[in-house]
């Protein structure tokens, strides 16, 4: 589960100037392994110059189309985006862990729901992969996606929404919000904000008409159109979001004011892949991860930022404090799940288990 496979690329095509759309091959034993669902992402790993560099990257294919697809938009000064859109080509190979993630709800093909989403630039890799895969799925359901961009050129995915809706065309609405770019009806000019988002739901969508939003793109669009959704009266439990790391700034952890102790020792152990093994620890120095990776366990992880839940696992004994949070949902916190990234021990003893994260 934890382990990164080589895969071999089977195609790479330019899906924009600055986005490349990646195919891998997977061979026959590893089917069941990279077998996945709609909205969720792999973890790639490259060596660039000297430094081990891991990234996430959403699946943008539907669960029935057979293949394992993601796209890479390159970030201006970015390592690991630049880089594969640089250097990757049909051939090589590269490092990649199994799906994760849990971007999406059960579909069942009796529903008749009408799902809403927004995405903005590369925050559409998995709104595609929910959309058609839930068309497909589900053949009395419906999609309404806001998507926003700087200007059709920049448009990633095009050509496949444009079929996808010709192909559904009583199914799939999408309305193109374009920030550079000016287009016949001035709603749709500009960025997806909240008030934007609000407007949205006063004159083309009823929030009551919605089943589940899909929200994926930078962390302040996200928020704000969250927020857009919640006073027009969504539940929280059916806003479902997703964000990409590039924007969230890394957080130094901050110690627990001292309880009038000097530094306390905790005794972890990890469970992984069937095994166990276990490590000391000082509290409040370093996260759970980086005192696992320090002691030479190969514990799973990405961003270290506690963006893309790759280092999710289930706390089975003590308790740990965690900073920051992007990534899991209330019903997973209160099943006990955290994020080892953002985690500091707060007991003598903390056992938490890797096995259980799915
Ligand atoms: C769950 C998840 C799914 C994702 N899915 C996708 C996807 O489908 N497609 C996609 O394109 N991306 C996706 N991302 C984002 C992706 O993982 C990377 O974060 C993104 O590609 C940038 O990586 P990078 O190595 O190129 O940039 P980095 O090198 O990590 O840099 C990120 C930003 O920080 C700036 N920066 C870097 N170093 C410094 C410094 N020292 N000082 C100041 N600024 C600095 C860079 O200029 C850049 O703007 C996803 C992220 C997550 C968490
Ligand atoms: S490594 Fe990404 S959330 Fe922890």
């Amino acid at each position: 589960m934890s382990k990164f496979h080589p895969l071999t690329i089977a195609d790479v095509r330019n899906e924009t100037r600055d986005t490349i759309a990646v195919t891998f091959a997977v061979p026959p034993a590893l089917r069941d392994s990279f077998r996945f669902q709609q909205g969720q992402h792999l973890t790639l790993r490259a060596k660039i110059g000297d430094e081990d560099v891991r990234r996430s990257y959403s699946i943008c294919s539907a669960v029935q189309d057979g293949a394992l697809r993601v796209a890479i938009k390159r970030t201006p000064g970015g390592l690991f985006s630049s880089w594969a859109n640089d250097t990757l080509r049909a051939g090589q190979t590269l490092e990649v862990m199994p799906p994760m993630g849990h971007f999406n709800v059960p579909l069942d093909a009796a529903n008749r729901k009408h799902y809403l989403a927004f995405a903005a630039g590369s925050g559409i890799t998995p709104i595609l992969s929910i959309i058609k895969t839930t068309l497909a799925a589900e053949p009395h359901s419906r999609f309404t996606l806001f998507y926003g961009n700087r200007a059709s050129s920049s448009v990633i995915f095009k050509e496949e929404l444009s079929d996808l809706k010709d192909s559904h065309l009583e199914r799939l609405k999408i309305a193109y919000v374009m920030s550079r770019e000016q287009q016949d009806i001035e709603l749709f000019n500009g960025r997806i904000t909240k008030d934007k988002a609000a407007r949205f739901l006063r004159h083309w969508v009823r929030a009551d008409d919605v089943d589940v939003a899909f929200i994926c793109g930078p962390e302040d669009m996200m928020l704000g159109v969250s927020e857009a959704l919640r006073e027009a009266g969504m539940p929280k439990s059916a806003i479902k979001t997703e964000l990409f790391a590039a924007s969230v700034p890394k957080h130094a952890h901050q110690p627990r004011p001292a309880a009038g102790v000097a530094h306390q020792h905790t005794e972890v152990t990890v469970i992984m892949d069937g095994n166990a093994a276990s490590f000391t620890m000082e509290q409040d120095k370093e996260s759970l991860l980086d005192a696992g990776l320090r002691a030479g366990l190969d514990m799973r992880y990405s961003c270290k930022g506690g963006v893309c839940s790759t280092c999710r696992c289930k706390v089975i004994e003590g308790k740990v404090d965690m900073d920051v949070n992007y990534a899991l949902e209330d019903y997973e916190i209160a099943r006990g799940y955290v994020l080892s990234c953002q985690s500091f021990p707060t007991t003598a003893k903390v056992v938490i288990d890797f096995d259980q994260a799915e």
